[in-house]
C-alpha cells in the first residue's frame, strides 16, 4: 500500500465541498420527492417574487435550468441567424448548445488573471457589428469591474445577460450582482449556496422581457417528477458522502485508492462530464420548475447570506494567513462571495500535497467550453486554460472548524 500505509484513518478529513442542506432535509426531500405536488403555481409565484425582491429586481421568471432561462432570453430578441454572443471560455456546455439550437454564434473572450472575467483587449477584438448579446458569468464567487463592463456593452447596444450562478450575494461598489445586465440568471443547481435540486431563475426589471419571459415559461410542459427524484437522490448521496464520518472513513480512502490509478479522475470537482455535440436539445430542459422546489427556495433563501458570510470570512483568513499569493485579486470595490476560493497551481501536486495533511481539493468541473472539439468555433484562451487545468479549490465552505483552517494553511505553506 505504500503511501497509503502512512495515512492515518483518522475522522477529520476534510471535504472537497458541501451540500447547503441539512443531512435531514436531504432525507426528506428524496422521501416526498416520490408524492408531493409539484404544479402549486402561487408556491411558484411567490418564491419568484421572493427571489426578485431579494436580489433587487422587479420581477423573476423561474425555469427548470439556468441553460432554458438563457435559452429563453435570447430566443426572445429575434436574432438574425448568425448573431454572435460572447461567452465565457469556461462555463457549462447546456449554454453553448442552447446557443447554437437557436442558429447564433458562440465567441469566446479569454479571463484576465486578476478578475477571472473578460480581459478588455481580447473583448475589443471579439466584438463586432454581428455581436448582438453577452452572457457575463461571475465565476467562483469573484466579482470583476462590473462597470467597465457594462459601460463597454451598453455603449454598443448589445444585450447583457448576467449569469450570477456561482455569485447569489456578490456586489460592485454597493450593487448586486446579477442587477446590472438586461437579465440576470441563477442556476440553483446542486451545491450551489441556494440549492433548490435545480433551476434558472431569470430576473429583470424591464416589464417587456418579464412579460416574454413568462410567455415563455407558460409554453414549458409539466414538471418531471422522475427528474426531481433523481436529483433528490444525487442530493441525498452527496451530502451524506461529505459528512464528516463517511467522508472519513469511506470516501477520502477511496478517492486516495482512485487518485493512484487514475488521477485526472478524482481531480473534477463533481466528476467530468459528456463533451458531445447534443442532436437536439433534451425534453426535460423544457420542462417546468416544480412547487416542490419553489417549497425549497422560500425556506432557505433567508439563511443564505448567515452561510455566506462565514465562507468569506474563511476565504480571508485562508487568504491572508497563505504565504502563496496565488489568489485572484478582482478590484477594490469587489464584494467577493467565494463560492470557491480559487487558487493556481500545480493540480496533482497540491492535490497529493493536502491529500498528506487530510484534505481533499478539486478543481472546476464546469467545461473549458472554448475548446470542445466536436463544437464551432474553438477558440485559443490561454488565461482560462491555465485556470481550468490549474484552478484548484482550497476548502473554505462554512462548517470548517479553526484547525481545519489552520491546516488547511499549513498545507498550502508547504506548496511554496
Ligand atoms: C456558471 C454556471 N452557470 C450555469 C450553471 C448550471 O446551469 P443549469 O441550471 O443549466 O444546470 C452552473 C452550475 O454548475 C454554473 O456554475
Amino acid at each position: 500500500m505504500g503511501k497509503l500505509d502512512n495515512m492515518k484513518f483518522t475522522l477529520d478529513k476534510i471535504p472537497r465541498g458541501m451540500i447547503y442542506h441539512k443531512i435531514i432535509e436531504s432525507v426528506g426531500y428524496f422521501m416526498t420527492s416520490f408524492f408531493m405536488p409539484l404544479d402549486d403555481h402561487s408556491t411558484i409565484k411567490k418564491f419568484e417574487s421572493k427571489f426578485a425582491e431579494y436580489c433587487d429586481r422587479e420581477y423573476c421568471v423561474a425555469f427548470p435550468f439556468a441553460r432554458t432561462a438563457i435559452y429563453f432570453a435570447l430566443k426572445n430578441l429575434n436574432l438574425s441567424k448568425g448573431s454572435e454572443v460572447i461567452l465565457p471560455p469556461i462555463t457549462i456546455k447546456g449554454i453553448v448548445d442552447v446557443i447554437l439550437a437557436l442558429d447564433l454564434v458562440p465567441v469566446y473572450v479569454d479571463w484576465d488573471i486578476d478578475t477571472l472575467n473578460f480581459q478588455l483587449d481580447d473583448l475589443h477584438r471579439k466584438t463586432s457589428p454581428k455581436t448582438k448579446a453577452v452572457v457575463i458569468t461571475t465565476l467562483f464567487g469573484l466579482v470583476p469591474d462590473m462597470k467597465v463592463l457594462v459601460d463597454f456593452f451598453r455603449d454598443k447596444g448589445i444585450f447583457i445577460i448576467e449569469d450570477f450562478s456561482q455569485c447569489l450575494n456578490g456586489s460592485f461598489d454597493g450593487k448586486r450582482v446579477g442587477t446590472f445586465g438586461d437579465v440576470g440568471i441563477y442556476s440553483c443547481s446542486s451545491i450551489k449556496t441556494l440549492d433548490t435540486l435545480g433551476g434558472g431563475l431569470a430576473i429583470t426589471s424591464d416589464t417587456a422581457t418579464y412579460e416574454a419571459l413568462k410567455k415563455s415559461q407558460a409554453g414549458l410542459s409539466l414538471a418531471d417528477r422522475k427528474f426531481l427524484i433523481k436529483k433528490a437522490w444525487v442530493n441525498l448521496v452527496r451530502n451524506v458522502a461529505t459528512t464528516r464520518l463517511i467522508f472519513s472513513l469511506a470516501v477520502f480512502p477511496l478517492l486516495q485508492i482512485m487518485r493512484r490509478f487514475n488521477p485526472e479522475a478524482t481531480l473534477k470537482q463533481t466528476g467530468s462530464r459528456n463533451k458531445d455535440r447534443l442532436p437536439t436539445l433534451p425534453k426535460v430542459w423544457f420542462s417546468s420548475y416544480s412547487s416542490f422546489q419553489a417549497n425549497i427556495g422560500l425556506a432557505h433563501i433567508d439563511g443564505v447570506s448567515a452561510s455566506d458570510q462565514i465562507r468569506i470570512d474563511n476565504a480571508n483568513f485562508l487568504k491572508a494567513r497563505c504565504d502563496l499569493d496565488k489568489f485572484p485579486k478582482t478590484t477594490k470595490s469587489s464584494a467577493n462571495v467565494y463560492w470557491q476560493l480559487v487558487m493556481v497551481q500545480d493540480p496533482k501536486k497540491a492535490q497529493e500535497v493536502f491529500a498528506r495533511h487530510g484534505i481533499d481539493t478539486a478543481t472546476t468541473s464546469l467545461e473549458l467550453v472554448a475548446a470542445l472539439e466536436k463544437y464551432p468555433n474553438k477558440t485559443m484562451t490561454p488565461v482560462a486554460e491555465k485556470i481550468y487545468h490549474n484552478g484548484i479549490f482550497l476548502p473554505c465552505f462554512p462548517g470548517l472548524s479553526n484547525a481545519d483552517l489552520e491546516r488547511i494553511v499549513n498545507a498550502t505553506n508547504q506548496l511554496i
